[in-house]
């Protein structure tokens, strides 16, 4: 699982992807401080709850630094950044049935932005994952020695 670095200097247009997803009627938006525990359901029960945790970190900053994406008023995916270490995207996931319909590369050129107005020219994905995806939707490219990462030396899975 390397590491992908982005250059968000270079980013496709927000307004594009949020209109777009406006069109199919999902609305990409930052998740509230109120929406953390509906948030963290929704990963844990199509996710896993490694990434639950993963994301707590997100809920305590304002703005919160997680965007979802929500179709008649359920969340249907969500993209984090700076979860696991500074100036790192992720976790971010789509429901399976929502799948292939913009909404990953929506979640993340809006994550990508605000990591861009946040400060830094350069965004770094942590432990791809589907690299042909970041490649594609944003010009990703594998850091060289970047396996095992920060996600070496897992603890055992438990129930
Ligand atoms: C990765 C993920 C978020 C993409 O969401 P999505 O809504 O399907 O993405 P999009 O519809 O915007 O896809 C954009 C393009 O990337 C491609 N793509 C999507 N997922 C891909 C994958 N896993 N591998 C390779 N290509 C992928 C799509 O086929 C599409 O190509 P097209 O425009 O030629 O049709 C989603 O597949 C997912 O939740 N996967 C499971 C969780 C995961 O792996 N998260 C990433 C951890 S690093």
């Amino acid at each position: 699982m390397p590491d992908m670095l982005v250059n968000l200097l270079h980013l496709p247009d927000e307004a594009e992807q949020v209109g777009a997803m406006r069109n199919i009627g999902v609305v990409i938006r930052r998740a509230n401080t109120f929406e953390a525990s509906a948030v963290r359901r929704f990963i844990e029960d199509n996710f896993s709850t490694g990434w639950a945790d993963e994301l707590m970190p997100c809920f305590s900053r304002q703005p919160v630094s997680l965007h979802i994406a929500i179709a008649d008023g359920e969340i249907i995916g969500f993209a984090a950044v700076e979860a696991t270490c500074r100036n790192y995207f992720g976790p971010t996931g789509v429901l399976p049935q929502q799948r292939g319909r913009g909404v990953g590369t929506a979640l993340l050129v809006v994550a990508l932005h605000s990591m861009r107005t946040s400060g830094y020219a350069y965004g770094i994905i942590g432990g791809v994952g589907p690299a042909e995806f970041y490649a594609k939707a944003v010009g990703a490219t594998i850091i060289p020695d970047s396996t095992p990462g920060i996600y070496a030396n897992p603890l055992r899975k438990r129930s």
